[in-house]
C-alpha cells in the first residue's frame, strides 16, 4: 500500500483517534491471567494489539471482540494459560513479543515467538538477558534477534535489575515474569518511562510497590481480580493531528479522550517549548489514567535543544516531531536518543533520509539527529515498514511545496487503523494506492 499526498492544505475539527496500543495490549495480558471476566472498551482494533488477542486465544483463553472498541476477556488465573500448538506470530508488535516473553517464561510450558520482517531485526537479548538471571531458559538467534523461545518451568527467582536502558518493555517483561517468581522482583530505570504495566496492576488489585522515582517492585504468587477497563486515545496516534495543527496555517483541531499520562506527555511539553498554541481542557481520570482533550492551533515553531529528560516521554513521537522541526524556524538539536535506532524503523536514519529527499537538512548523529527548518518540497520516500515514519511524512504534505508519494505504508494498520479516513476528514489531501 502507498499514501499519495497533494501539498498544502489545513487540519480543522473535532477527532477521536484510536484507543492507546501500550494500554490495549496490556488489558488483554492481564485480562488473561486475572480472575474473572475483565471488560474492555476503546480497545485499538489495529493489528499490533490483535497478534496480542491471538496470541493468548492461542494459550486456550476465550476472548470475546474486538467489536466498536468492546473486548471481553474470559481470564483463565495466573496458572490457567495453555501450552500453543504452534509459535505465536507477534506480527510487527515489539511490545506484544517483549512482554509476553516475561509472561511465558512464568509457565511450565515451552512457546516460541515470531515475527515480521521489521520485528525480526530488533533486539531480543534486553528481555532475555534479566529473565535468564531470573532463572528463565530463554533462547534467541544470531545477534539476539526473533524468533525467541521460552522454556517455562515454572521456576523464577525474583532479583533487582538496573535497566541499562530506559525501556517500558523490558520493565513491564519483568514484573509479569516477578508476578510468577518467588520472592521480590524489583526494577530501577535511568530514567523514567511509561508506568502503564504498574497502574494497570494496582487496578487488578495486584499489590505494586513504587520506591522512589526510579524503582518499582512487586512479589510473586498474589493473584489479579478482573476488572472493567477503560482504554483513552493513544497520545501517539493523536500527535500526527497535533503536528498538523501546528504546521499547517489555518488549522484548528481537537482531539477528545486523549491519554495524557505524565510518562506520556513528552509530545506536549517538546511542542509547546517550539511555540505551539495547545491547550488542554476537560483533564479527568479514568481508570486510573488520565485523560483530556487536546486543542492545537497554527503558530509559527521555533527549532530547539530538545531536553533530554523528554526522550523517553515522547519516545514514539520523534518521527512526527522531526516534522515539526523541519517547518520550525531554526534549528532543532536532539541527542540521547539513541533507542530511536532500534524501534520498528531505524528511525533516525530513515527519517533523516525522507527529510533530505524532500530538501530539509537533516543531519544524523549517533544518538540524535540535528535539523534545520527550511522549505519542504516533493518526492518519493520510503517508510520502511514502520507506520510511525508512513503517517509523519502524510503530515508533511501539509506544507510541502509539491506532492509526497510515501510507500510501504501497508503498517499503519499496527496502530491507527483509519489513519486515512481521519485524515481526510481533517482536511488533509490524503490517497490510497494499491
Ligand atoms: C512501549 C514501550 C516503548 C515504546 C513502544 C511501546 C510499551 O518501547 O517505544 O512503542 O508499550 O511498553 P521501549 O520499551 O522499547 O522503549
Amino acid at each position: 500500500m502507498e499514501f499519495l499526498l497533494k501539498p498544502g492544505g489545513c487540519v480543522t475539527g473535532t477527532l477521536r483517534v484510536p484507543g492507546d496500543k501500550s494500554i490495549s495490549h496490556r488489558s488483554i495480558m492481564l485480562g488473561a491471567i486475572a480472575d474473572g471476566v475483565t471488560d474492555i472498551s476503546g480497545f485499538l482494533e489495529g493489528e499490533d494489539a490483535l497478534s496480542t488477542i491471538n496470541a493468548f486465544r492461542a494459550m486456550g483463553v476465550a476472548i470475546e471482540g474486538p467489536e466498536q472498541g468492546r473486548v471481553r476477556v474470559h481470564g483463565v488465573g495466573l496458572h490457567g494459560l495453555r501450552a500453543p500448538q504452534g509459535p505465536l506470530d507477534m506480527g510487527n508488535s515489539g511490545t506484544s513479543m517483549r512482554l509476553l516473553a516475561g509472561l511465558l517464561a512464568g509457565q511450565r510450558f515451552s512457546a516460541t515467538l515470531i515475527g515480521d520482517v521489521s520485528l525480526s531485526k530488533r533486539p531480543m537479548e534486553r528481555v532475555a538477558k534479566p529473565l535468564r538471571l531470573m532463572g528463565a531458559s530463554v533462547d534467541t538467534q544470531e545477534g539476539g534477534r526473533p524468533p525467541m523461545t521460552i522454556n517455562g518451568q515454572g521456576r523464577l527467582r525474583g532479583i533487582h535489575y538496573d535497566l541499562p536502558m530506559a525501556s517500558a518493555q523490558v520493565k513491564s517483561c519483568l514484573l509479569l515474569a516477578g508476578l510468577y517468581a518467588e520472592g521480590e522482583t524489583s526494577v530501577t530505570e535511568p530514567a523514567p518511562t511509561r508506568d502503564h504495566t504498574e497502574r494497570m496492576l494496582s487496578g487488578f488489585g495486584y499489590a505494586v510497590e513504587q520506591r522512589g522515582p526510579a524503582t518499582v517492585a512487586l512479589r510473586g504468587g498474589g493473584r489479579l481480580n478482573a476488572t472493567a477497563i477503560d482504554v483513552p486515545a493513544d497520545i501517539s496516534s493523536a500527535t500526527f493531528f497535533m503536528v498538523a495543527a501546528a504546521i499547517a496555517p489555518g488549522s484548528d483541531v481537537t482531539l477528545t479522550h486523549v491519554g495524557l499520562n505524565p510518562t506520556r506527555i513528552g509530545v506536549i511539553n517538546i511542542l509547546r517549548l517550539m511555540g505551539a498554541d495547545l491547550t488542554i481542557a476537560n483533564e479527568r481520570v479514568v481508570g486510573g489514567e488520565p485523560v483530556g482533550d487536546i486543542r492545537v492551533r497554527f503558530a509559527q515553531l521555533k527549532g530547539i535543544d530538545i531536553p533530554e529528560d523528554q526522550v523517553p516521554l515522547a519516545i514514539d513521537e520523534f518521527p512526527a516531531l522531526f516534522i515539526a522541526a523541519a517547518c520550525a524556524e531554526g534549528v532543532t538539536v536532539l541527542r540521547g536518543a539513541e533507542e530511536l535506532r532500534v524501534k520498528e524503523s531505524d528511525r533516525i536514519q530513515v527519517m533523516a533520509d525522507g527529510l533530505a529527499t524532500l530538501g530539509i537538512r537533516a543531519e544524523p548523529t549517533p544518538d540524535g539527529i540535528v535539523i534545520e527548518g527550511g522549505r519542504l518540497g516533493s518526492g518519493t520516500v520510503h517508510s520502511h515498514h514502520d507506520h510511525r515514519i508512513a503517517m509523519s511524512f502524510s503530515v508533511a504534505a501539509l506544507r510541502a511545496g509539491g506532492p509526497i508519494h510515501i510507500e510501504n505504508c501497508d503498517n499503519v494498520a499496527t496502530s491507527f487503523p483509519n489513519f486515512v479516513e481521519l485524515a481526510q476528514r481533517a482536511g488533509m489531501r490524503i490517497e490510497v494506492k494499491g
